[in-house]
């Protein structure tokens, strides 16, 4: 394990090598404590870079011998992970073997044993771990890989590409041979070695070729891999339609493995999944979780040509790959929803996912540009590059393309993928290589200034304000623009902003637009270009004052602040034309009435909020999955983020009880809608239909959340009588959401149906970290949570259970976790101390949950400062969690 604090990289700083590889010969010998890695690579001086010696990178390895053309090296020099070979000619061979134990190896990065199976994880780097390489994103080589193992604990031997041969060896042992036709930075290398069994199906691609699509899994979940091969199928087709790219394999692989740190992994040809995001069936997985399965199928698939065929040139580009591939999967599942929906719900079906999507960016991205781990989404530097998975990188950096998506229309974006596929591919290039495509495929589209989103942290405000001339019919809207210091970097330029607007009339509904000096063309909403600090846009022709609906469809990731009484939200809530907005006027109106009720523990709810509720609820014209985004009140997360200083336990009081209130007075009318939003007949996985469930799901929360007898009577029948997930957990969280007393018999009756199925108790902790005390005499949640860590089925070493039980109690139940006697942060210490010794990716994770700290009350910084310089004192601190630490307290 690394153990020394790591020192700072500089994007700066990135010089080619002297020498790649060609091509790689891998020979893996496959034993639990004492695998032998043969690695033969194919070493050339590369000609554009300076001469200098070959280098390697190798962690964790104990090396068995390194010979250079089969000759010891005259020359070889170490320092921590960086090896360095002095070689003369343009042609070497360095072959190297090491011997490693996956068994020991609990950082699930490298090779490791999950459930006696073998299996790899190289983003970013890993492989390093495996063998000594030049462990770099812009080294691509060409992959031949044999695998030996035992064959009874491993009948099924995978790696990346075409099998090219197979046979027995002795000893009960046995062997496989693939190859990979693509040359690709070791980071896409896998390999798996398991009892795993497989669904197939082979498909055409749109050239007719023929490819055998696989879902590899443990052999009792064979029942549940359905979707996920859907899945892929629908990612294939809708990838050839929409960007022309096809299938380059003649075998697409997916392996679902139940240890992993992150959600899955697009190694070529062979990805790798948490079983998260594969197994799905009505019995075990909600509507929710078969969208994930979609998504992240599609978002692996898609890295096929944005991450695998064009890579990135250093891990600063990261966003290269992720921000465009999560805008492409985003974008997949929006297309997927509005085919489901047909033509006429197909708006409000693209608005929902939109909605989600801005949720988890509000939430997750928006407090980190905040806070001391705030990027640019092509940070400047980095310590610990798996720190750098971030929301920025990833949600932020899917925004960026987006507004080039908005700036250039799709068709010129789709000409610049062409470009960019016609010029990059087979290259590990930089985000300016792709913004420079964008602009030559669209007659040189000025993106100079655009490029500032990739070197400047920080959300941007934009400030609106309007003015109308009753005398002429004109309305001038002027926008400001200004982005707030981040660490490292103090003065910001201006951004250009894309602001979709439309003009609402008095009638609620929207106005053509025409900007002083243009023709009329029809238009009700249009992209205004904010570029410098201030602007002005004057549009004339109006008949009477309207009302301004910003931002439409979150057209930029920025905060809009926006001077709007209570009734023009209630107007905007009611009429506005643009669906994204109308959720957005409703989450505006809920997070004012939610912050004054912190503010001021007596502030009433207001009788007009209840009632412009009330009208949304009771929209029968209204999407049912648009309704329950609507009548969601906005994240805890996000509200924080807008408290300043922030009162976690304030919040928290005034959200049980505005959950109340609206539970209370709109107990009919839930109850009503509960029993319209029935969905009969057998499960099926359909957004209408999950659209349904979803608000009656949310309707018996409010129920509960009030206390109604009839409420907690339909939950409880409701739980016993599903026949899916969605519903059954669904009433299972509004009864645990209450102090009704069956709630504890629920849990227990819950835990033992599904006492074998480890992803279903994943929701089980979940649920109980997550959950509320409803009763001031109930005892902490933190206690529940303590109780839980002993619990047979939970497990450090597992991602998966620390993110449900440590990471909800962490992130998603501030209310408990900000605790005024300081045990929650005490407790995170402990527990990131101890993940620390682990798995260090994880224990970052966790680690991250305290960084926003300033933001809080002087109580409270002073609890979680004690703790954050308790866990940076620790011993054997990782560089993951250093970084974190260490930032959060600079
Ligand atoms: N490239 C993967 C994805 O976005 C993420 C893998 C990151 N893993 C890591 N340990 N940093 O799909
Ligand atoms: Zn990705």
């Amino acid at each position: 394990m690394k153990t020394e604090h790591a020192p700072t990289i500089q994007r700066a700083d990135y010089r080619p090598l002297s020498w790649t590889v060609e091509t790689v010969d891998l020979h893996f010998a496959l034993d639990p404590e004492a695998t032998v890695v043969t690695n033969r690579m194919l070493c050339v001086r590369n000609p554009d870079a300076d001469a200098g010696p070959i280098r390697l990178w190798g962690e964790d390895l104990k090396r068995l011998s390194l010979t250079v053309d089969g000759q010891a090296p005259a020359a070889l020099r170490e320092s921590g992970a960086l090896i360095e070979i002095d070689a003369g000619g343009d042609r070497v061979v360095v072959e190297v073997r090491t011997r490693i134990d996956p068994k020991a190896n609990t950082t699930l990065s490298g090779l490791y044993l999950s459930n006696g199976g073998f299996f790899t994880q190289c983003e970013a780097e890993g492989f390093r771990r495996i063998t000594c390489f030049p462990d770099r994103p812009d080294v691509m080589a060409r992959f031949t890989v044999t695998l030996e193992a035992d064959r009874a604990n491993c009948p099924v031997l995978l790696s990346n590409g075409n099998l090219i041969g197979q046979g027995e060896l002795p000893d009960g042992r046995h062997y496989a041979r693939w190859e990979d036709p693509f040359p690709k930075p070791c980071y896409l290398f896998a390999l798996v070695a398991a009892d795993l069994v497989a669904l197939e199906r082979t498909v055409q691609t749109m050239s007719g070729r023929e490819v055998l699509l696989q879902v590899w899994v443990e052999e009792g979940n064979l029942d549940r891999c359905g979707h996920a091969m859907d899945s892929l199928v629908h990612s294939m087709r809708w990838d050839e339609e929409t960007f022309g790219l096809e299938l380059d394999l003649d075998r697409f692989m997916i392996v679902a493995v139940a240890d992993f740190n992150m959600g899955a992994m697009e190694n070529k040809g062979l990805n790798i999944f948490n079983t998260k995001f594969v197994l799905a069936k009505p019995d075990t997985a909600t509507d929710i979780d078969y969208e994930h399965v979609e998504s992240v199928v599609a978002h692996e698939y898609f890295h096929n040509w944005t991450g695998n065929r064009v890579t990135c040139r250093d891990w600063f580009q990261l966003t290269l790959k992720e921000g465009l591939t999560v805008f492409r999967d985003q974008q997949f599942s929006a297309d997927m929803l509005a085919r489901a929906a047909g033509a006429e719900g197909a708006a409000s079906a693209r608005a929902v996912k939109r909605i989600d999507d801005v949720r988890v960016l509000r939430a997750a991205q928006f407090p980190e540009d905040a806070g001391p781990m705030a990027h640019p989404i092509r940070p400047d530097s980095y310590q610990e590059i798996n720190n750098f998975y971030t929301a920025t990188v990833y949600e932020k950096g899917a925004e960026v393309i987006r507004m080039l998506h908005t700036l250039l229309g799709q068709e010129g974006f789709r000409n610049g993928m062409d470009l960019y596929f016609s010029y990059h591919d087979g290259e590990a290039v930089t985000c300016d290589d792709f913004v420079e495509v964008m602009s030559e495929a669209n007659n040189g589209f000025d993106l100079d200034q655009f490029m500032r989103w990739y070197s400047q942290a920080g959300t941007p405000r934009v400030k609106a304000s309007g003015e109308w001339n009753a005398a002429v019919g004109s309305y001038t809207l002027t926008l400001a623009q200004y982005t707030p210091a981040t660490p490292g970097q103090h003065a910001k330029l201006p951004l250009v902003i894309p602001v979709a607007v439309g003009l609402i009339g008095p009638d609620g509904r929207d106005c053509a637009l025409r900007l002083d000096g243009e023709a009329q063309d029809g238009a009700t909403t249009r992209v205004l270009k904010l570029t410098a600090d201030e602007q002005r846009f004057r549009f004339v022709g109006l008949a009477a004052e309207p009302v301004p609906s910003l931002l439409r469809g979150f057209s930029a990731p920025v905060v809009l602040e926006l001077d709007e009484d209570d009734a023009r939200l209630a107007f905007r809530m009611a009429h506005d034309a643009d669906p994204f907005n109308r959720w957005d006027a409703a989450q505006r109106y809920a997070e004012r009435v939610v912050l004054a009720m912190a503010a001021d523990a007596a502030a009433p709810v207001p009788d007009a909020f209840v009632a412009a509720f009330r009208a949304l609820l009771g929209d029968g014209a209204l999407d049912p999955a648009f309704r329950a985004q609507a009548l969601a009140l906005p994240g805890e997360a996000y509200l924080l983020e807008r408290m300043a200083p922030a009162e976690p336990l304030a919040l928290r009081a005034a959200l049980v009880r505005l959950m109340r209130t609206l539970g209370e007075r709109l107990a009919a009318d839930w109850l009503a809608l509960f029993d319209a939003m029935q969905v009969p007949g057998e499960y099926r996985y359909h957004p209408a239909d999950a659209g349904r469930r979803a608000l009656a799901n949310l309707a018996l929360r409010y129920l509960a959340a009030a206390g109604d007898g009839e409420g907690l009577a339909r939950a409880q029948t409701r739980f016993e009588a599903a026949s899916n997930m969605t519903e059954r957990f669904g009433a299972l969280a509004a009864l645990v959401q209450s102090t009704h007393p069956a709630r504890e018999a629920a849990l227990e009756a819950f835990h033992a149906r599904y006492r074998d199925d480890a992803l279903v108790l994943d929701k089980w902790f979940a649920l109980q970290a997550g959950a509320w005390r409803w009763d001031d005499a109930a005892a902490p949640v933190l206690d529940r949570v303590r109780a839980l860590l002993s619990d047979p089925a939970f497990s450090l070493s597992n991602p998966n259970k620390v993110y449900a039980l440590l990471g909800t109690y962490f992130r998603a139940n501030p209310g408990e976790f900000h605790a005024a006697d300081g045990s929650g942060h005490a407790f995170w210490a402990e527990q990131v101390i101890a993940l620390n010794g682990r798995n260090p990716q994880v224990a970052a994770r966790m680690a991250r949950a305290l960084e926003s700290w300033r933001r809080f009350t002087p109580a409270l910084q002073a609890s979680i400062r004690a703790q954050l310089e308790r866990v940076l004192a620790s011993e054997g601190l990782s560089p993951d969690v250093a970084e974190v630490v260490g930032k959060a307290l600079d």
